[in-house]
């Protein structure tokens, strides 16, 4: 057998199963070995280090379009340095079919905006916008057949937004493909009758971003999504679930067996509706408005029992990262009314730390539950498993090693993204990663990106909730 090329040495190995002194070889970009006293053509010292499969982050928006022209803080290049310096080796972005757009046409574009960008391996979830006959009854079972096993539909959002019967008709081909549907559960019209209503009394700040999209409207929207997916018996996913009140439909659907998984993000843990109120009910509020917004104490009490009971399988970042300045969401229009303040915060770099530091640190959940949220339960759920989110012989030589000790506070000016802040800004972190690789390549160290874009795009296989 030729030498190893590499020898990952004096670590501790985490899985979303076990921790154990070893270890690893690696050869040709895959895990070789796993053992005492390897050697190999190179060494890293990992003594006082957790060897982790390198992160997954299973929601990120990259250089996608919006309806107003505003332009994404990140592209593939930024997006992906920025997220293998948080520790992660894949990310899933999204391919946004624009209406009146083919999906073949609309996953080509995004191959183009990747192509020799990407310092991670990424894999592209679609978007469907426009399920017409064509798209529902060629395009999207071709691009499931060429691996795109996954895409998401919106209930909300005037550009994004499926009604019922669309819905209905988009599950019915998930079913028949066997892929996997994520759904945006917001109620619209319920969202656009609030934003009328604090419109008409005046209420136009950031702030009230919180307001219009109510729990309520998010707790219907996920009962609906849900017994849609009932009514055609597939399973799906529901997306960055905020709080209390949606997570128990989802606790109702899984009581009834039904294939309900469920995502939730860092900003439901580390951000409350609070946040939007800025310094005094002003525009910095604009930093934290996405959708769904963050809620309450009781609400963040909810997800981290969530994150440790299983109610949810998979923690992401939905990283959709706007500038804060007028080239992103500080425009004249969005001063004038939050409906116009472009949603989403960047995240794809902190969402390691934050659920280590938080959660793990903090006794919260184990080491095993942090690995199984954030690498290995999203390579399963995804399509990618045992090639990625796996430490085992023969998957992908991508880990990540950390510092489970190393104190410091999360600072916009330490940070990769494209954004010119985070929402995060002082927040105090003990674990960092500090080396990360991909198939045996740094590509990232002491949370610095390190290398040209060696990342490339993975086709994936059904997910296991089709199992
Ligand atoms: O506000 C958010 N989350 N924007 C990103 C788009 C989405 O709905 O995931
Ligand atoms: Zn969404
Ligand atoms: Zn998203």
């Amino acid at each position: 057998m030729s030498p190893l090329d590499l020898v990952i040495a004096g670590g501790t190995v985490v899985t979303a199963a076990d921790s154990y002194a070893a270890d690893i070889g690696i050869r040709d970009g895959r895990i070789a070995q796993i053992g005492h006293d390897l050697t190999g053509a190179d060494r890293i010292d990992a003594t006082g280090l957790l060897v982790l499969p390198g992160g997954i982050d299973a929601h990120v928006h990259l250089d996608q379009p919006t309806s107003d022209g505003t332009t994404m803080a990140d592209d593939f290049a930024s997006g992906t340095r920025s997220a293998a310096a948080g520790g992660n080796t894949t990310v899933l972005p999204f391919a946004l079919q624009i209406r009146g757009q083919s999906l073949r046409a609309c996953v080509e574009e995004y191959h183009r905006k990747a192509k020799g960008k990407c310092h991670t391996d990424v894999s592209f979830h679609l978007i469907v916008s426009d399920p017409t006959p064509q798209v529902l009854g060629q395009e999207l079972p071709a691009l499931v057949r060429d691996g795109y096993t996954s895409f998401k539909v919106f209930m909300t959002y005037d550009d994004l937004v499926l009604n019922d019967a669309q819905i209905l008709d988009v599950f019915e081909v998930a079913r028949r493909e066997r892929a996997l549907v994520m759904v945006h559960a917001e109620g619209h019209d319920a969202i656009r009758h609030l934003t009328r209503r604090l419109e008409a009394e005046g209420r136009t700040a950031p702030y009230y971003h919180g307001q219009a999209h109510a729990q309520i409207a998010e707790r219907e929207a996920t009962h609906r999504a849900i017994s849609h997916a009932q009514l055609i018996d597939v399973p799906v996913v529901i997306v960055h679930v905020s709080g209390r009140d949606p997570m128990e439909q989802i606790q109702w659907a899984r009581a009834r067996g039904l294939k309900v998984h469920a995502e939730t993000c860092p900003q439901y843990i580390a951000l409350t509706a609070d946040d939007l109120r800025g310094l005094n009910m002003d525009f910095d509020g604009a930093k934290y408005v996405c959708s769904p917004p963050p809620r309450d104490a009781d609400s963040q009490a909810a997800i981290w029992q969530g994150l440790r009971d299983g109610t949810f399988y998979i923690f992401s970042s939905d990283h959709c990262p706007f500038r804060i300045d007028a080239t992103g969401k500080d425009t004249p229009r969005a001063r004038s009314s939050f409906k116009y303040v472009p949603n989403g915060i960047p995240g794809v770099e902190t969402r390691l730390p934050i659920l280590f530091s938080e959660g793990v640190g903090k006794g919260r959940i184990s080491l095993q539950r942090f690995v199984a949220l954030t690498s290995t339960n999203p390579a399963r759920l995804y399509g990618l498993y045992p090639q990625k989110g796996s430490i085992a012989i023969g998957a992908d030589a991508d880990l990540a090693l950390w510092d489970p000790t190393l104190t410091r506070p999360i600072r916009q000016a330490d940070l990769n993204h494209g954004c010119d802040y985070t929402p995060y800004e002082g927040m105090e972190i003990t674990g960092w990663p500090v080396r990360t690789l991909l198939r045996g390549r740094t590509i990232a160290q002491d949370c610095v990106p390190v290398g040209d874009p060696t990342g490339g795009h993975l086709s994936r296989g059904t997910s296991e909730a089709f199992a």
